[in-house]
């Protein structure tokens, strides 16, 4: 095994699992053996190879916990729309919206999905997120469920970057269930799920609960039938209006509610009871053009634990880029730096179960470091549309 060393670091900010919070060492070195952190501290012994880090600062990589990165094409023409003044809710009580972008995952071969998805997982690495969920959910039939998942599987054995498979069949009505959404219900709990389950791929199994899309009822038998195969519950929760999605992902023992734009005071009073995740999506709000953003500040008062991530889909929001996520969270959540690379590193590692092995810079997890080429966390939104990254280290090797 090679050994590296990460010296003249300036500022390394990380998440401290002791302390229980963030922490910002100075003059300290990291280093990593094969692709764990062995040692932090002043003045570490050779390693095979070293990065001299120039003063500059150093973090963990990022950890993206909510993507749909599993579609052909981008959804252009409704970006037009939505110019012209119509909504998303529009456009898909229209038939568009995630109904759209079926075709394209039904009549696509798994290699073409691949090269669309390994190029997509390129641009991911680049921008420093060196962990990725990735649901299905645009094939929503069997067959396409299943394929999505293999393409996610096939990325993930060849690619540098960890993906986190998520099942979403629960994502939308496709045109066959248009008029008969518990049939589709049914097909999800009888079908699709016990053969995910047999695949062997997915890890979570989440579902779009929202008015025109899952109702709570629909969502809960969804998340249930899940469990008895071993899927994860996570929830799209309240994200236009509140539909009591919050409370059902206490109820249902989901890890993380996402979205929550629409969340009401008895549902953040809930996911504080249930210790669940809250994964805000700024980049969907700003992408869509509205203005409400989903409440960080009530959530942090009540004690909620508060991830960050992309929502990265070809309708919704096209955003790849974890530091353009901080950007927007800090202006528009009012999020203090420090609670925004927690939310996007510890926290959103924490939302896929995986914050003992990611997240953060420690003895024992996972070497995946940036070295950045600024020196202070507050650079990294400041410089909104700039990618200040030097070095990204995956699993201990530096990504080229
Ligand atoms: O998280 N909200 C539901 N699903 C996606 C949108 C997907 C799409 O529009 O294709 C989201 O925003
Ligand atoms: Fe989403």
């Amino acid at each position: 095994m090679s050994s590296l060393k990460l010296s003249n670091i300036g500022q390394l900010v990380t998440f401290d699992c002791e302390k229980n919070d963030m922490v910002i060492l100075e003059n300290t070195e990291i280093a990593i053996d094969g692709n764990v952190i062995v040692e932090l501290g002043e003045n570490l012994g050779d390693a095979d190879q070293v990065i001299n880090c120039n003063q500059k600062l150093v973090t963990p990589g990022f950890v993206d916990p909510h993507t749909h990165p599993v579609f052909l094409d981008g959804r252009e023409d409704e970006f037009a729309m939505r110019l012209q003044g119509a909504t998303y809710e529009d456009i898909a009580n229209a038939g568009g919206g995630i109904v759209n972008s079926i075709n394209g995952v039904r009549n696509s071969s798994e290699s073409d999905l691949i090269s669309r998805v390994k190029t997509r997982m390129d641009r991911f690495l680049k921008y420093g997120t060196t962990t990725v969920e990735c649901k299905s959910g645009y094939g929503l039939n069997t067959d396409s469920e299943l394929k999505s998942l293999k393409v996610i599987d096939e990325v993930n054995r060849f690619h540098e970057i960890d993906m986190v498979p998520t099942f979403m069949g629960g994502h939308a009505y496709p045109p066959e269930f248009k008029d008969n959404h518990d049939g589709y219900v049914d097909l999800i709990c009888n079908e699709m799920i016990p053969a995910v389950s047999d695949q062997g791929i997915a890890k979570f199994n989440d579902v779009f609960c929202e008015n025109g899309y899952f109702t709570v009822e629909q969502t809960k038998r969804i998340l249930d039938a899940g469990k008895v195969h071993g899927l994860i519950p996570r929830i799209h929760a309240d994200e236009f209006e509140d539909s009591g999605a919050a409370e059902l992902a206490g109820e249902t023992g989901s890890i993380s509610a996402d979205h929550l734009m629409a969340v009401s005071d008895e549902g953040i009073q809930k996911l504080a009871e249930n210790r669940t995740i809250a994964t805000l999506l700024p980049g969907t709000t700003f992408f869509l053009g509205k203005s409400g953003y989903a409440p960080y500040l009530k959530l942090k008062e009540a004690g909620v634990d508060v991830a960050l991530a992309t929502d990265f889909n070809p309708g919704s929001c096209y955003i790849q880029s974890m530091p353009f996520i901080l950007s927007l969270s800090c202006i528009y959540l009012k999020m203090p730096i420090l609670d925004a690379i927690m939310a996007a590193t510890f926290t959103s590692a924490k939302s896929l179960q995986l914050e003992n092995e990611v997240g953060s810079i420690e003895i024992g997890k996972k070497a995946d470091i940036l070295v950045w080429n600024i020196e202070r966390t507050v650079q990294i939104p400041f410089l909104i549309s700039d990618h200040s990254i030097q070095s990204i280290i995956k699993n201990g090797s530096i990504v080229s």
